[in-house]
């Protein structure tokens, strides 16, 4: 494809990335696929070859195939829309709900009894939900939003931790055709205020609290914060989980079971254009705004049944351990709507994996018998650090496959997670996707030859390269963009009441194909070797958070004037900020105050997400001649790498 790029930002090369890459690459070693794997995977060798060619011939008729598993109220007059591209859309005329695929078909089947959900709490009690079970508590919940008047199109927001209720209110959300946007339940008030003032919600639904890592997180108390300024909020959800005392004086407090007293535990599931709006999750970009992503029921529910049957092979019999947070796209895809769908059980657990010893990961997996893990490599690192004696204390042989998701995971960690926790048994997924693409796009299914590292290569009807900043393909063991050069079913469909800005982030640079953000190198062999990001995003133990948005939560502290924030790599989380800042005249602090202060502000702005290396105070920052802070350049000097080109530098 010919494709016109815009003169690159240089300030968006990262110095580092290609000591990096050769290291990664520099990994040889090959896995081949269990042979007992290949005969009963989901997909055999000779059909995922099939399957790679016709999404590369015939990509309407792949996803077609794809959506016929799933059921529609009308069938879809068309596969794929292009005509107001690159706002596509997908299953043109089709009417569905993703909740009715996810509950309501089941209920008519054997899953009817079949568990759903395994829920372990940090204090070990465990709750396992039916398929009916949790049809009838979301077909409540749909009822008591609606007649809280909660109507199709409106928005909910779901600050809830990763407890059962979170499922079901985003169910109960699809059901009647509301919105649901969940914040995770580790941002600040700020951040929950900001989320659920731009999505305008009627009401949030929440907890008193939760547990993690041994404290109660008093949740309650961070809505009554945010709520000093939410003027679309109708009504704030609160339900008991922690029993800790609440205020409830405020009108708009409601508890989640007074609600839900004698409420009835049918609803009739509202029938769904494809293209109507399923969920906003919100996501850290450039600026300090974050992007409002805009799923929708049709092609999301399309793409994350066929990735899951394909790459995780799920069968009637997993039990299914996505350990991610419901709160951020991982678990929305792949704990909640895809399991779900899939028909089979998804282990849920509220607390901290370290708590409350470092084997709580595999006391959960033995415990229940878990089939299929899917973590984060700053997970695998951090348990890597108390070494191999605490899995191999546990029987964790009835894990089949394992997953890898959020970062690129290391060949060493890689090696330790494959013979330690998989017992050489276990091929590793190593998906790699984005809130954005809604469902796995770079990866490998069972049957591939794996080098730890990589991401393998393309899922069946997802057409990825590697391009310049000219969108022509690089050559082999170069580094370059990352692309995405056909839609896909699960693509989100815009940023939410930004379309200008869902066109210029994703779709302009490069005319026609989709800009991932990523750095990538492909091998002789056709494998992605992933390498972060190329613009000014950070991902700390998998969390993707803009540069911006610190940089604006530290000027918004009194004593600053002017903030810069880099990503420094660090061994467990991948990356964590450093951050130089410019005092405002007349500060006068001692240093070790300055830099707690200003810590305890980000976290209060932010969460406790962003986690600090360091903060240095500077007289001035390299700025470019039209006022830029060079971020690279700061980078290269804090991590002693060669600067590049300084032409456009300033001072
Ligand atoms: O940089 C990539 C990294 O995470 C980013 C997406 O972040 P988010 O939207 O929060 O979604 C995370 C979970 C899907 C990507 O742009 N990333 C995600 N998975 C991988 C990865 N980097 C390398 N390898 C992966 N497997």
């Amino acid at each position: 494809m010919e494709v016109v790029a815009k003169e690159p930002n240089k300030e968006e090369v990262h110095p580092e990335r290609e000591e990096t890459t050769e290291a990664l690459m520099n990994e040889k070693r090959l896995f081949r696929p269990l042979p007992e794997l290949v005969v009963n995977a989901n997909i055999n060798p000779n059909d995922y070859e099939n399957a790679v060619r016709k999404g590369k011939t015939d990509l309407e008729g792949f996803w077609e195939e794809a959506a016929m598993e799933l059921d529609w109220f009308r069938k879809w007059d068309k596969v794929l829309d292009r005509s107001d591209a690159p706002f596509y859309k997908w299953f043109v005329n089709g009417k569905t709900n993703i909740a009715y695929n996810a509950l309501d078909r089941h209920v008519k089947t054997h899953r009817k009894n079949k568990v759903a959900i395994i829920f372990e709490s940090e204090a070990g009690q465990r709750t396992r939900m039916t398929y009916y079970d949790l049809y009838r508590a979301s077909n409540m919940v749909a009822n008591a939003l609606t007649s809280l008047g909660v109507r199709k199109g409106d928005r909910v927001a779901i600050y809830l931790p990763n407890i059962p209720h979170i499922a079901i209110c985003m169910l109960a959300c699809a059901k009647l055709g509301a919105v649901h946007s969940v914040v995770y339940a580790g941002f600040s008030a700020i951040a929950l205020r900001d989320r659920v003032n731009d999505a305008q919600a009627k009401v949030i639904i929440t907890v008193d609290g939760f547990h993690r890592n041994g404290k109660v997180i008093k949740l309650k108390e961070v809505v009554d914060e945010a709520m000093l300024d939410c003027p679309t909020v109708e009504t704030v959800i609160v339900a008991k989980w922690a029993d800790i005392p609440v205020d409830m004086s405020d009108g708009r407090y409601v508890w989640y079971e007074d609600l839900m007293e004698g409420e009835s535990k049918s609803f009739e599931t509202v029938s769904m254009d494809a293209e109507d709006p399923l969920f906003i999750l919100y996501t850290s970009g450039t600026t300090g705004k974050p992007k409002g992503i805009l799923h929708t029921h049709g092609g999301y529910q399309v793409g994350i049944n066929r990735t899951l049957k394909w790459v995780f092979d799920i069968k009637e019999t997993d039990i299914f351990w996505c350990s991610a947070d419901p709160g951020w796209i991982t678990g929305h895809s792949y704990i909640v709507y895809g399991p779900l769908i899939a028909g089979t059980t998804t282990v849920m657990y509220e607390g901290h994996p370290l708590y409350p010893t470092p084997d709580r990961m595999w006391q959960i997996i033995a415990k229940y018998g878990v089939t299929i893990l899917y973590t984060a490599p700053t997970t695998i690192r951090m348990l890597m650090r108390f070494g191999a004696h605490y899995p191999k204390k546990y029987d964790l042989s009835t894990l089949r496959l394992l997953g890898s998701v959020g970062e690129p995971i290391n060949p060493e960690a890689w090696i330790w997670y494959y013979e330690n926790v998989g017992n050489h048994n276990c091929p590793i997924m190593d998906t790699w996707w984005q809130t954005e693409t809604g469902m796995f796009m770079i990866t490998p299914v069972p049957s591939n030859v794996l080098k730890p590292g990589s991401a393998y290569k393309p899922f069946p009807g997802v057409q990825a390269d590697v391009v310049d900043a000219k969108g022509n393909p690089v050559p082999t063991g170069k580094g370059g963009f990352l692309v995405i050069k056909e839609p896909w079913p699960a693509m989100a469909r815009n940023i939410y009441k930004e379309p200008e800005r869902y066109k210029e982030v994703y779709w302009s640079k490069m005319p026609g194909v989709y800009l991932t953000g990523d750095m990538a190198t492909k091998d002789e062999d056709g494998y992605f070797w992933l390498q972060g990001r190329s613009d000014d995003v950070l991902n700390i133990a998998g969390h993707r958070i803009g540069t911006a948005e610190i940089e604006s939560a530290l000027v918004s502290h009194k004593w600053v004037a002017e903030a810069a924030c880099i990503g420094v790599p660090d061994k467990i989380r991948g990356e964590i900020a450093k951050i130089f800042v410019i005092l405002k005249e007349g500060v006068e602090e001692d240093e070790d105050i300055l830099v707690n202060e200003l810590k305890a502000h980000i976290r209060k702005k932010m969460g406790p997400l962003v986690i600090v290396k360091s903060i240095s105070f500077q007289d001035k920052l390299p700025k470019t001649r039209s006022g830029k802070i060079m971020r690279r350049v700061l980078k290269a000097e804090e991590l002693g790498l060669k600067v590049g080109d300084l032409s456009t530098l300033d001072n």
